[in-house]
């Protein structure tokens, strides 16, 4: 349990978010690299296969924005305009070079059934946000907080694994902006947090209960065990740490969010993400678990 005191430390630390803010800049520029790299043959299939996602899922930005554009924090909104065009923009670099190596891509939530799916949202965030007052914003921002910090991961083990020179070099910068989201969502969550038990316990509930992987509903189940697995079923490291930085946000001490989501996916009998997030599916995940537990 982390003292009253350590979380003031802890506050009393941090940045303004207009400072954070201001170390955003502007969206990457597409004509500052050299894009000869972008040739058939230059990525595997399954780096594809992961870069589509990940185009796919930084387009879905603006479903995500059209839904959460409703804070009155002048400097979130701010925030938020800058981080859709820059998470636009790192999905045109992405498919950008996914074209160049013969695949194609294209942005699937301006499909109906996800502008459906944004539009409501917009709906269930409003009634949210009447049901809980203002914690909602710590909600959001604790998630965006989670979810930026995923996708830097994601780039990170991606970056390290690649030979294309071209993709190290894009997500060297798509990483550096990541970064920056995520410290500003951290920032802003940690604030709203901070001696604050209430918002504490909603977060915690809605991470728990609520969260998936980012991409969940725009791909399918399939795609996310399929992404979760091959980036990060042999990477506990990766996973360690991430759940390090997380549980480190008041009230979600000992979360372990990312290990618990990832845990009944690599188990040998979950065969989906839909199984393995099924309340039947965890039930018998934690009687398995305890059965080991029982012969150690
Ligand atoms: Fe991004
Ligand atoms: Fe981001």
């Amino acid at each position: 349990m982390i003292s009253a005191a350590t979380v003031d430390d802890r506050f009393t630390r941090l940045q303004e978010p207009e400072a954070l803010l201001a170390e955003m800049g502007e969206p990457l520029d597409p004509s500052g690299y050299d894009w000869s790299g972008a040739l058939p043959g230059a990525l595997q299939v399954e780096e594809i296969f992961q870069l589509t996602y990940a185009a796919q899922v930084e387009w879905g930005t603006e479903g995500t924005f059209a839904s959460l554009d409703i804070s009155r924090d002048s400097v979130v909104r701010r925030f938020l305009r800058l981080w859709l065009d820059q998470e636009v923009v790192h999905a045109d670099l992405l498919a950008r070079l996914v074209h160049g190596c013969g695949a194609s891509v294209t942005p699937i939530h301006r499909e109906r059934k996800h502008r459906w799916a944004a539009a409501r949202g917009k709906v269930l965030n409003q009634l949210a946000r009447l049901g809980v007052g203002d914690d909602f914003f710590a909600v959001h921002m604790s998630w965006g907080a989670v979810n930026e910090l995923t996708t830097l991961r994601f780039y990170s083990v991606m970056r390290a694994n690649t030979e294309s020179p071209l993709l190290r070099t894009l997500l060297r910068d798509v990483m550096a902006q990541e970064a920056l989201h995520y410290s500003f969502y951290r920032n802003v969550a940690i604030r709203r947090l901070s001696g604050n038990p209430r918002g504490q316990r909603i977060v915690r509930w809605a991470l728990e209960h609520l969260w998936s992987p980012v991409g969940m509903g725009l791909r399918t189940p399939d795609d996310v065990d399929r992404l979760m697995r091959g980036l990060f079923a042999d990477r506990p490291d990766q996973v360690v740490q991430m759940d390090s930085q997380i549980n480190r946000i008041p009230g979600l001490e000992n979360l372990d969010l990312i290990h618990r989501t990832l845990e009944p996916v690599t188990a040998a009998d979950a065969r989906t993400w839909s199984d393995a997030r099924s309340p039947a599916r965890r039930r018998r995940n934690a009687a398995r678990e305890e059965s080991r537990r029982d012969w150690r």
